[in-house]
């Protein structure tokens, strides 16, 4: 479709942008870097540099293409990583001063990328205006299981209103990791790992092929105004997993998916999700816990302020029967959460243990302790709202729940409680009434 004529005045219109962009940048450094032919133009810049620099790398980049399914760039000696933004990266990572990479709007196809520290730069801002476009060939992908990755960077705050659309429909059908415990993993749409400083404000996830978005041993790290969007039959699409991570905080975002909203895994602590607008999906779960041996515990989370509307589960606490290792997971609270025609509304599962080769049975290892449901209301589509299965192992202890109410959203009878090696504390409305 594009001429050649139209491939010039896209880089001519993109050199007119970055150099807007420099002028919006009080006359600091800039750094250029032009995708190629048939690329647009990204850019870093350098924030307080004093001006007067001006680098630009073009011309060998490429793979930056406008729209549609192009065959992605092989430049760089088939490196699984695309060149324009990695060489926007690094200069910008590599800068003394803090610094801004620039992604313009337009849409693009990108293989997998790799945005990683330690920087120079004490801060690094990715603006990201573009649609960015996951290449479907999983090959490409290689070992790494991730599409976009930040990985030890610290003051690093990616925003701008952007997606990551990762393209992920014509890969759901090879994800066969809901029936076998062996799959191979599909890419993430965007990883985090071992980031500290973290501000994730403005962005847009689209149908990943796997995980939209992930922290994995991350410090400090702040999520805002994210949407997430996948549809509600696609496999093992979870909104936001958290692993590993201390010091978290999810707001105001809009997640739907065919998995969790956000999950909450091993090894997490201080973790305050609030202010989540939840479905399709499973709702807002911790776990699954207690599969892999020397995970860590989870302390310190607050759910407050969520609604789920026609998922699976509203609050779910998932943990495997017969794991190899004890953990804990204590001091949680769940707090004013709206459900709407959700199945399980409140759901603790010790038992599960999804697959055939599950042959074991033995209790869960995984000890909960000191959690708190609190002014949880709303609808359920199911007979049984509120389930508290706890290990036979390691029976939950101090569960509280006060304020709950949960009528049927077909408006049929009451709602019921089913409860194992439990005793919970009640306190407030009790829709459905306590267990026996
Ligand atoms: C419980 O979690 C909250 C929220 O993360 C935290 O502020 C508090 O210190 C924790 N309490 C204990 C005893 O760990």
């Amino acid at each position: 479709m594009p001429s050649s004529i139209e491939i010039k005045l896209c880089v001519l219109v993109c050199i007119f942008c970055t150099l807007n962009n420099n002028n919006n940048n009080n006359g600091g450094i800039f750094v250029g870097v032009l995708g190629g032919r048939s690329g647009k133009a990204l850019t870093t810049t350098q924030a307080g540099g004093g001006g007067g620099g001006h680098v630009s790398s073009g011309g060998g980049g490429g793979g930056a293409k406008r729209g549609t399914t192009t065959p992605p760039n092989k430049q760089g000696g088939g490196s699984t990583t695309f060149n324009a933004f990695t060489s926007a990266w690094k200069a910008a990572c590599g800068s003394t001063v803090a610094s801004t990479v620039y992604i313009p709007k337009g849409t693009y196809m990108v293989g997998p990328v790799k945005f990683n520290g330690p920087c120079k730069a004490a801060t690094v801002t990715v603006q990201m205006h573009g649609f960015l476009k996951a290449t479907t060939d999983l090959s490409r992908y290689g070992s790494s299981s991730d599409w976009f990755e930040f990985g030890w960077v610290e003051g690093l705050t990616l925003t701008g209103g952007g997606t990551f659309d990762g393209q992920g429909a014509s890969s759901w059908p090879f994800n066969k990791c809901p029936t076998n415990a062996n799959c191979k993993l599909l890419p993430t749409n965007v990883k985090f790992v071992s980031t500290t400083n973290t501000i994730v404000r403005s962005i847009t996830s689209l149908n990943s092929k796997f995980f939209h978005v992930v922290l994995l041993g991350c410090k400090d790290f702040h999520g805002s105004e994210i949407r997430i969007s996948a549809p509600g039959n696609s496999p093992n699409t979870d909104g936001i997993h958290i692993e590993r991570s201390t010091g978290v905080t999810i707001s105001n975002s809009v997640i739907g998916t065919g998995d969790d909203c956000v999950s909450i895994g091993q090894g997490n602590a201080q973790v305050t999700i609030t202010g989540i607008t939840c479905g399709p999906g499973h709702g807002i779960s911790v776990g699954s816990l207690g599969r892999y041996e020397n995970e860590g515990d989870v302390n310190g989370l607050v759910v407050k302020g969520c609604t789920m509307s026609g998922t699976m589960n509203g609050i779910r606490i998932k943990t495997w029967a017969n794991s190899p290792d004890a953990s804990t997971a204590s001091n949680m609270t769940f707090e004013d959460i709206v459900v709407n025609n959700v199945a399980n509304p409140i759901i603790i599962d010790q038992t599960y243990c999804p697959y055939a080769s599950c042959s074991s049975l033995a209790p869960s290892r995984v000890k909960l302790s000191d959690i708190f449901f609190k002014n949880i209301r709303g609808t359920t589509s199911s007979p049984v709202a509120v389930t508290l299965e706890c290990s036979k192992g390691a029976p939950c202890q101090n569960v509280n729940l006060q304020d709950v109410h949960l009528d049927p959203s077909n408006g049929g009878s009451v709602a019921k409680a089913s409860c194992q090696n439990i005793k919970a504390k009640y306190s407030g409305t009790q829709i459905p009434p306590p267990c026996v």
